[in-house]
């Protein structure tokens, strides 16, 4: 395959950005989306160019590292992480425009790069899950619902990958919080914080610069690990909670 990718460029935070037009060819149709872009960096390398800047690290759709915005969707035509797509979901002579999640909580750091902990500093102001001290408890000490067991296993998939913000108008981050808050919350043991860490959690959210959700379901639709809508139901429901509790 030959194809013309038209790609952002940005030095550094502050640098003024633009979209920068490019070639490739002998491009296989059993290489992923990264890999297409490792052989336009070889290529530049060659030119004395400076390669292209992009997040990646375990290319198997676990890590949550990769982020594009492939013609205007967050990890492109397929309902996947961008390292598993594959260049077969493309034609020969096409186009394909790549930019970097844009959304005010997520400043681009170089190219296609952005800076996601504000995920890490969501997570990290949930706080620690009370356990006793001393020797490990039986596995069966605890007793889960076989339900409340999947849901939270399901929710759990979350990789944090950030598509969801990506694709949301509002630049919300609802639908990560909402898997990461039902994950605990359907578990025994995340009762004894339940209300403050959901008050903490969408306090820093806010805070982040994240959006407010209005129920578009674009974040569900490109989530590449089918976290469901109904997850900011339980957000919403479990934060009405706290606050009854005087949170
Ligand atoms: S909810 Fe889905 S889209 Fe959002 S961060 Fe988690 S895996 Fe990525
Ligand atoms: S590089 Fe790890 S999920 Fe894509």
């Amino acid at each position: 395959m030959k194809l013309t990718l038209k790609i952002w460029r940005q030095a550094g935070p502050q640098a003024e950005g633009g979209i920068r037009t490019y070639d490739v060819d002998e491009i296989s149709e059993d290489m992923s989306f990264l890999e297409m872009l490792d052989v336009l960096n070889e290529q530049l390398i060659n030119d004395d160019e400076e390669p292209i800047v992009f997040d990646h690290d375990c290319r198997e759709g676990i890590c949550g590292s990769c982020d594009l915005m492939i013609n205007g969707e967050a990890h492109g035509p397929e309902v996947t992480t961008t390292c598993q797509l594959h260049m077969r979901s493309f034609h020969d002579g096409e186009t394909i425009t790549v930019e970097p999640w844009r959304a005010e909580a997520f400043p681009i750091i170089k190219d296609l790069m952005v800076d996601r902990s504000a995920f890490d500093r969501i997570i990290s102001s949930g706080g620690f899950v009370s356990v006793n001290t001393g020797a490990a408890p039986d596995a069966h000490a605890t007793p889960v619902p076989k339900a409340n067991a999947d849901r939270a296993f399901d929710v759990a998939t979350c990789i944090g990958c950030g598509a969801c913000v990506a694709a949301c108008p509002n630049g919300s981050a609802s639908l990560f919080l909402g898997a990461k808050i039902t994950h605990l919350g359907e578990l025994p043991q995340g009762q004894a914080e339940r209300d403050t860490r959901v008050a903490s959690m969408v306090a820093q959210h806010d805070h982040e610069g994240f959006g407010g959700c209005t129920n578009i379901g674009e974040c569900a639709s490109a989530c590449p690990k089918g976290i469901p809508l109904d997850v900011i139901s339980q957000l919403n429901k479990d934060l009405r909670t706290a606050i009854r509790h005087g949170h």
